[in-house]
């Protein structure tokens, strides 16, 4: 059994959430920021993984940037796609995001665009959809013993939110597996500090937490797990 169909019986009991989408109602719409980043492919490369864990989608750049590099390998693997597609806060701070949610009578229809953008790249082998928050799919995750070779986590951008993903994700990657941080910029450039919460929060816990590499450039951090 596929590695895809396996994590179907263990999270939809079977069901596939992208059967039948009407992906041609909606054109492609890939916007994203580092989601063509080398960490996501390199990932790959190394780890050979069979679970892909990315917490933060958005419309799934970064999904499809690690889904391409798994279907290219021809890799029996699957990216389990986690977000409530309700948007961070960032997202309701400044009004030009407020198109990209798609609002319907106050309610984001965001995830449409992302199952769309999955199966217009012809990628819906490659992906399992988990519409939960973080911690809610950790917890799903913990209770169905699915544990990421990759993980990429790239959700709330805030130094709680951050520590709450580290917290709870780091100890369910597998040993020797390689965790991806978003937006993390080791030197910030002087009064234009970008996420500073996020490097912040990933320095603190890395300080205190064994780990065999951390590497990071061009606004990602890249850290193996012993
Ligand atoms: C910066 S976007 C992700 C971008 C995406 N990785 C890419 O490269 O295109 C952040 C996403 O995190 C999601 N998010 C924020 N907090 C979350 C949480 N606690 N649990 C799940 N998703 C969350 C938001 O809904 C949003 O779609």
């Amino acid at each position: 059994m596929s590695a895809r169909q396996t994590v179907l019986d263990q999270l939809f009991f079977g069901r596939d959430p992208l059967k039948d989408f009407p992906a041609g109602k909606f054109a492609t719409d890939l916007q994203g920021w580092h989601s063509q980043h080398p960490y996501l492919t390199r990932a790959i490369e190394e780890a050979r993984p069979k679970i892909v864990v990315e917490v933060g989608v958005w419309k799934g750049a970064s999904v499809v940037t690690m889904a391409k590099a798994i279907r290219e390998r021809n890799l029996d693997a699957v990216v389990i796609a986690i977000d409530t597609w309700l948007g961070s806060s960032e997202h309701y701070l400044w009004e030009k995001f407020i198109p990209d949610l798609d609002f319907e009578f106050g309610y984001p229809r965001l995830y449409h665009k992302f199952a769309a953008n999955i199966c217009n790249e012809g990628l819906r082998e490659q992906v399992v959809p988990l519409p939960l928050d973080s911690i809610n799919g950790f917890q799903l995750l913990k209770a169905k013993t699915i544990r990421p070779d990759v993980l990429h986590i790239d959700a709330g951008h805030d130094y709680l939110s951050v520590m709450a993903d580290l917290k709870a994700w780091w100890p369910q990657l597998k040993d020797g597996g390689i965790l991806i941080g978003d937006d993390y910029f080791k030197k910030p450039l002087i009064g234009q500090g970008k996420w500073p919460e996020v490097r912040q929060a990933f320095d603190e816990f890395f300080a205190a937490t064994p780990h065999t590499k951390f590497e990071s450039g061009d606004g990602k951090c890249y850290v193996g797990k012993p």
